[in-house]
């Protein structure tokens, strides 16, 4: 794959404006121009990574400009909202975090995301000069960022169970209707929800869209945190939907190991802290190996229960290092008989599971960011022959359809928002790896 043929000169081209007009002050980015018009964590990250191939400076104030939401406690938020938009709803309206929680009196909602971060602040700290200005504020970010890791493994880890971040929503796995928390979802007491609207249903887009039950359970959950406390010490043994993620816990993992490089490129003698995390945090994940299905699966922490079915998710922990190379063996296995089925790779769902749905957002669909990952995961294995071809399953898809936000796994169709941001970063940032 190389940017030089004609077709990855347009669609280089093409991503580039994507970003340009999704991008907000020269500051941040927008997700998509009007189905998400806030600043998102995860999708921030995927984002600096792509800006990081054509302006590095913009890409650093992308992440300086998201680590400008995170709260006092270190939580970097899922969502920032930089500036008020009444077509997005749950807005700050809605999730009514105390202005006293955050550094700057920034409104933001009150739960988190994978935590990618570190590992980007590590790749473009990479491309960097190294020049004192720029080792100023890496060396800024990079605190931050610690305090993200201090307040997750403080606030959402146990003792003595301290092995594994715990999930309080399916917003934070960013995967919100993956069929994995089917079962927790049906648990979740409503709330009396007269007061909301749901603002992400255009006329026609329902059949690709999460169902009303799904929301009426992430809402609920919003209105008990809210009530609780989002940072009180009693949020977590009354949380009703408790899980162990993989995709948090890999986030995580992978970023430890990021920001113990970038430290000691940074000339900080924080070793025995990372190393301290990455052990904890493998032995935790390895844990979530199913032996049975022969890939890992999200435990609901309240029960001790593997949850299936197998996604995309269960790959994640390659991109993380937490898998054994036989258990690398056995996911490359997986993923062969998934693109036995699919001319395109990596469904969201086992394409042979009950509640795969071939459009519906995370019950089935290929999304690009976790796409990267898993190719991510599977050429630190020495599996470069699927990277090469999930890589080149997303150029295609993007090359057919254009940069939606997810696509259908039959490669017939693009989905959701169209001209999606981190559809373009993560093309932009393959198109310049070649
Ligand atoms: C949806 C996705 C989430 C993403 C957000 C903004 O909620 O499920 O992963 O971060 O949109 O793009």
């Amino acid at each position: 794959m190389t940017k030089d043929t004609d077709a990855n000169k347009t669609l280089f081209a093409q991503a580039e404006d994507i970003l340009k007009t999704n991008s907000r002050h020269n500051s941040y980015t927008v997700p998509s121009d009007r189905l998400y018009p806030y600043q998102w964590n995860w999708d921030s990250g995927f984002i600096a990574l792509g800006l990081s191939t054509i302006d590095l400076e913009r890409a650093v104030l992308e992440v300086e400009t998201l680590l400008e939401g995170q709260w006092k406690n270190g939580m970097v938020p899922h969502i920032v909202f930089h500036e008020y938009e009444e077509d997005y709803a749950p807005g700050p309206l809605d999730w009514q975090v105390p202005e006293e929680l955050t550094h700057k009196s920034i409104c933001t909602s009150g739960i988190t995301q994978p935590p990618i971060i570190g590992s980007v602040l590590y790749r473009l700290y990479q491309r960097s000069d190294k020049s004192d200005a720029y080792e100023l504020r890496f060396k800024a970010l990079y605190r931050q960022i610690k305090d993200y890791h201090d307040w997750f493994m403080a606030k959402r880890t146990k003792a003595p169970d301290h092995d594994l971040v715990k999930s309080l929503h399916p917003w934070e796995s960013g995967m919100d209707n993956s069929p994995s928390w089917d079962s927790l979802i049906k648990t979740v007491p409503a709330e009396n929800l007269a007061q909301f609207r749901r603002k992400d249903l255009k006329g026609d887009n329902d059949e690709e869209r999460p169902h009303d039950t799904d929301y009426t359970a992430y809402m609920s959950l919003v209105y008990h945190y809210k009530r609780i406390g989002y940072d009180a010490p009693d949020l977590l043994p009354q949380a009703h939907f408790r899980v162990f993620d993989l995709v948090l816990n890999s986030a995580l993992l992978r970023s430890a190991r990021d920001m113990a490089v970038l430290a000691a490129n940074l000339g900080l003698d924080h070793g025995t802290y990372w190393q301290g995390q990455i052990d904890t945090l493998s032995a935790g994940i390895a844990k979530l190996w199913s032996a049975e299905d022969g890939a890992f699966l999200h435990m609901n922490a309240r029960t001790g229960e593997l949850l299936a079915p197998v996604t995309n998710a269960s790959f994640l922990p390659l991109y993380a290092g937490a898998a054994t190379q036989a258990q690398a063996g056995s996911l490359a296995q997986t993923y062969k008989e998934w693109r036995e089925i699919c001319p395109y790779g990596v469904p969201t769902t086992d394409p042979r599971a009950d509640v795969f749905e071939m459009k519906r957002y995370w019950r089935g669909p290929i999304w690009i960011n976790t796409n990267w990952m898993i190719a991510e995961g599977f050429a630190a294995y020495g599996y470069e022959d699927i990277a090469a071809e999930i890589k080149a399953d997303s150029l295609a898809l993007i090359a057919k359809h254009g940069f939606y936000e997810y696509f259908t796994p039959d490669g017939a169709k693009g989905l959701g928002a169209p001209r999606f941001s981190w559809s373009a970063a993560l093309a932009l940032y393959w198109l310049n790896d070649a």
